[in-house]
């Protein structure tokens, strides 16, 4: 079996401790010769501004391109607030994805069944919800030039961000989700601004091209940002894949997390391009949810998001299927049992501790592997 290279970023906050469930979950797959994984631990965000004075070394990002496949945890907190703009704890995060041209974020939502009543919307609503966010990852206003602060003669300062796609850019990300789409429920909807921004149009116009030259299989429907941000809490369940650029991406993947009942239970795959002559791709794994600073070191932290991310790790970097869906089913299962983290248990009900919940997926793991 050949020997895949992964690279852990805990980072800050609740980071190292779901990363440590998953180096649990990674020694017993070595020990049992499910797979043969060589782990690296490196710092990224707050911790490496404290070490480093940036948000990641160069050292670290040779790592990372030389990685089968990236871990991250979660950067960020109160603690490095005033550091300098340029080496806060997101920047590492942000270069990581740049860098490495992971430009693919596929953010999937699905309620189990067990927690649908975790959500803030009601069970009917959400119940056996599954549906895939598309966000594009290396484009848009997070990286479009100019970006800057400056000030005017007569004294005021101006803040500019700038939003800007290509045709290539917009081409590849909605092939990955028309092809992603032709393995489930064969939609795809695409989101953007058109009614106000000009890359807006380009986004729409691209899209219907792309799906009239290579996908008229596949459904497509448009919606404008802020209706499919309304549409997602009135009916989610009319989604299929959603297709969208980077910062629509982000706030539409926080609401279709809470859909699921928690922030804390959604995983996310960020992808490059094949390599046509290796068939690799380069890729990072990172639970959606943040550093959640508030409740690190306390034990609370709920690692399913975490190891969500690492079944796509399984799926999509090295075609592991059949241990990725043990390991999903694992989850489901555990959350049938009725264990708890307390950010998805219900009132009054006990929760168990991050590494209670660890525990008890790693054994039900090995009980389905068995
Ligand atoms: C996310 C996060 C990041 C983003 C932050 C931490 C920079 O919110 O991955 O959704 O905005 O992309
Ligand atoms: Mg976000």
């Amino acid at each position: 079996m050949a020997t895949q290279k992964l690279l852990l970023l805990p980072g800050d906050g609740i980071g190292p401790e779901v990363m440590t469930e998953v180096e649990k979950l990674v020694s017993w797959m070595n020990k049992t010769a499910m797979a043969s994984f060589e782990t690296e631990r490196d710092l990224v965000g707050g911790s490496a501004y404290d070490a480093h004075k940036v948000a990641i070394t160069d050292a670290t990002m040779d790592l990372a391109q030389a990685a089968d496949a990236v871990i991250f945890g979660a950067v960020g907190g109160p603690k490095w607030d005033s550091v300098p703009y340029e080496a806060r704890p997101e920047a590492g995060l942000l270069r990581l994805r740049k860098d490495l041209e992971l430009f693919a974020n596929l953010r999937p939502a699905i309620c189990y069944p067990a927690l649908a009543d975790a959500s803030s919307l009601k069970r009917e609503l959400v119940e056996g919800l599954d549906i895939v966010i598309v966000r594009e990852l290396t484009g848009g206003v997070y990286f479009g030039e100019p970006k800057e602060i400056v000030t005017l003669e007569n004294g005021e300062r101006r803040g500019v961000d700038t939003q800007v796609y290509t045709t290539h850019e917009i081409e590849r990300i909605g092939r990955v989700a028309f092809e992603m789409a032709r393995k489930r429920g064969n939609k795809v909807t695409s989101s953007d601004k058109r009614n106000v921004m000009r890359s807006g149009v380009l986004w729409h116009s691209v899209m219907n091209e792309l799906h009239k030259r290579e996908y008229p299989d596949v459904t497509l429907e448009h919606q404008l940002a802020d209706a499919l941000g309304m549409q997602l809490v009135r009916y989610p369940k009319q989604f299929d894949v959603i297709v969208t650029d980077n910062l629509f991406g982000d706030m539409l993947s926080d609401v279709a997390a809470m859909l699921t009942g928690s922030l804390g239970m959604l995983p996310s795959a960020a992808l490059g391009a094949e390599n046509p002559k290796t068939g690799k791709r380069k890729a990072m794994y990172e639970p959606v949810h943040g550093s959640a600073p508030d409740i690190a070191g306390k034990g609370l932290a709920n690692p399913i998001a975490m190891f969500g991310s690492f079944a796509m790790t399984l799926r999509y970097s090295f075609g592991m299927t059949d241990s990725a869906d043990k390991l999903e089913r694992a989850i489901s299962n555990v959350l049938d049992s009725g264990l708890r983290t307390k950010d998805i248990a219900a009132a009054g009900q006990n929760s168990v501790s991050t590494t209670e919940m660890g525990a008890a997926v790693l054994k039900e793991l090995q009980r389905i592997a068995g």
